[in-house]
């Protein structure tokens, strides 16, 4: 069973070559093929790619109405050939004994009276707005050594942590931290996947989206530090606020000896910069302001040298 859009946990699209591939083997075989598509509409940017079942008549097509009217709703729809409709009535009435007639109704009115299409458009802006705030925070806030995919659609950022963790075990400390995520060995049958984690940013706000991802790279840093016994980031106190220093600013604050880190808690504490890396970045907006001034004053100093130099070495030597 295909899902050739934003698959879960992993948002590979299948490209339109494949695909034509796919239902020419499955034709081949005598294979009849179902198309999950449940984010189909919700592609980001660009147009969506065509249905599999825009491609062959024969295609079994599964829509839901979760991702685009409300999951509490339980409505879903199959778009398949006549003789494997009538099995599918047979088998959810097996299944179910009725279906949700209520929802049903909900649904059908909503489709039948409201502007759907420009509610997928509304749905389509505020996903990437909530997806760039989940890749900003990741950005910010993800120790080294973490990586994550960047769907163009769909709910999910498949992450992959750093070599050495396990996110099932991540997973308590994570939630008291009020984070929660799914960890990569649901989606395998094999144990495969402890590495990773699936972050969902489709109900929270971008602010809280943000935060969340704030709260997890911590977790993570606090679980990197335990496993290797390095300081790979660490976190200072702003009220009541802690914020880290991870994949930007840690390499470049791990090489600052004492006397320079007490400099930009200086800054810090006068009120200059809110975090040792802003301060670092001041202090290099700083030294960019007066780079000529600096550079001339060492060259002068290195011109020092070099006459110190040429006057070679002092007689008593
Ligand atoms: C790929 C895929 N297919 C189907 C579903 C089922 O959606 P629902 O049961 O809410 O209609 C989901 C839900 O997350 C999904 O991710």
């Amino acid at each position: 069973m295909p899902i050739t859009k934003r698959q879960t946990p992993r948002p590979y699209l299948t490209s339109p070559e494949r695909r034509r591939q796919l239902l020419d083997v499955a034709h081949e075989v005598g294979l009849l093929v179902v198309e999950d598509n449940p984010y189909g509409l919700l592609t980001i940017e660009g147009d969506p790619l065509p249905a599999l079942r825009s491609m062959d008549d024969q295609v079994i097509y599964l829509g839901s109405f979760s991702k685009t009217f409300a999951p509490g709703f339980r409505v879903g729809w199959v778009l398949a050939p006549h003789a494997v409709r009538e099995r599918l009535t047979i088998a959810q009435e097996a299944a179910v004994l009725s279906p949700p007639v209520f929802s049903q109704f909900a649904v059908a009115a909503y489709l039948d009276r409201f502007d759907w299409r420009a509610q997928i458009v509304a749905f389509r802006s505020m996903y990437a707005a909530r997806r760039d705030a989940m890749f900003a925070g990741l950005t910010d806030h993800m120790p080294p050594g973490t990586t994550w995919t960047v769907p163009n659609g769909g709910f999910f950022v498949w992450v992959t942590l750093p070599e050495g963790l396990d996110s099932q075990a991540l997973l308590a400390r994570a939630v008291s931290e009020r984070v929660a995520y799914v960890p990569g060995t649901a989606f395998y049958a094999d144990g495969f996947g402890s590495r990773n984690m699936r972050l969902s940013y489709c109900f929270p706000t971008a602010e809280r989206i943000y935060e969340g991802t704030r709260r997890l790279g911590k977790v993570i840093a606090d679980e990197l530090e335990r496993t290797y016994r390095r300081k790979v980031a660490w976190g200072v106190h702003l009220g009541e606020r802690e914020v880290i220093f991870t994949n930007i600013a840690a390499p470049a604050m791990t090489r600052l000896r004492q006397p320079e880190r007490k400099v930009l808690d200086t800054l810090v504490d006068a009120g200059v910069a809110r975090s040792r890396a802003e301060a670092l970045a001041w202090c290099v907006r700083l030294v960019g302001r007066h780079e000529e001034d600096w550079l001339s004053e060492l060259g002068a100093a290195m011109r020092n040298v070099d006459a110190v130099r040429d006057q070679g070495p002092a007689s008593d030597r």
